[in-house]
C-alpha cells in the first residue's frame, strides 16, 4: 500500500509543476517513505460527466484504487487563471471521493509571484467535497524560481520539507 499518493496535475511536457514534484519524490526516496506518483500526463482522461467510476476507463479506475488505498496525498497545481487548472479540477471530480477525511500536502507553481492564493481554490474543494485537511506550508514556486529545469531558490526546498513533515505527523 502507498503511504503517500502524489498527483501531478500539469499536462505540460516541460511542466515546472512536474520538477517540484520530482524533487518532493526524491525527498521521500531518501527518507525511505512509500509512495506512488500519478502524473496526469500519463494517463489517458476523460471527462466528468456523472457516470459510475465503473464506467471510466483503466486509467482512472486504476488511480481511483491507489488513491483509495494511500494514507495522504501531495496535490500538485499549476495555476491557470487564479484556480485550479481544468484538466486537475476534472480529474478530481472523478476520484476526489477516494480521498475522504484524509490529509494532503499542496504544491502551487505559478507564472507569477501573486498567484499564491489560487492554492485556496484547491483547499476548498478538497475540505468542503472530501473533509481533506491541507497540512501547512503551501509549497509555493513560480517561474523565477527556476534555471535551465532546476529549482534555483532554496526557499522552494527547504518549503518541501516543511511540507512533508507536516504531513507525515499526521498520518
Ligand atoms: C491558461 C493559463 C492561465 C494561467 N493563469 C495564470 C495565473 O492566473 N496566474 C499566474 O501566476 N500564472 C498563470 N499562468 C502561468 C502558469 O501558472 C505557469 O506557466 C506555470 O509554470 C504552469 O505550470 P506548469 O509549467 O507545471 O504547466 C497561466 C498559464 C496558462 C497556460
Amino acid at each position: 500500500m502507498a503511504k503517500i499518493v502524489l498527483i501531478q496535475g500539469s499536462l505540460n511536457p516541460n511542466s515546472k509543476t512536474a520538477i517540484i514534484v520530482d524533487e518532493t519524490v526524491q525527498v521521500l526516496n531518501q527518507k525511505d517513505i512509500e509512495h506512488k506518483l500519478i502524473d496526469l500526463r500519463n494517463l489517458q482522461l476523460q471527462f466528468c460527466d456523472g457516470r459510475k467510476l465503473e464506467q471510466y476507463n483503466e486509467d482512472l479506475q486504476n488511480a481511483y484504487k491507489l488513491m483509495e488505498q494511500a494514507e495522504g496525498y501531495i496535490v500538485a497545481m499549476p495555476v491557470y487563471c487564479y484556480s485550479v487548472p481544468g484538466p486537475l479540477k476534472n480529474f478530481l471530480d472523478i476520484t476526489c471521493s477516494a480521498m475522504e477525511k484524509k490529509c494532503a500536502g499542496i504544491i502551487c507553481n505559478a507564472g507569477g509571484v501573486m498567484s499564491y492564493l489560487a492554492s485556496s481554490e484547491l483547499m476548498k474543494i478538497l475540505s468542503y467535497e472530501v473533509h481533506v485537511l491541507s497540512v501547512q506550508p503551501t509549497v509555493y514556486s513560480y517561474g523565477e524560481d527556476f534555471e535551465e529545469g532546476k529549482i534555483k531558490n532554496p526557499k522552494v526546498i527547504s518549503k518541501i520539507h516543511d511540507m512533508l513533515n507536516s504531513l507525515l505527523q499526521i498520518i
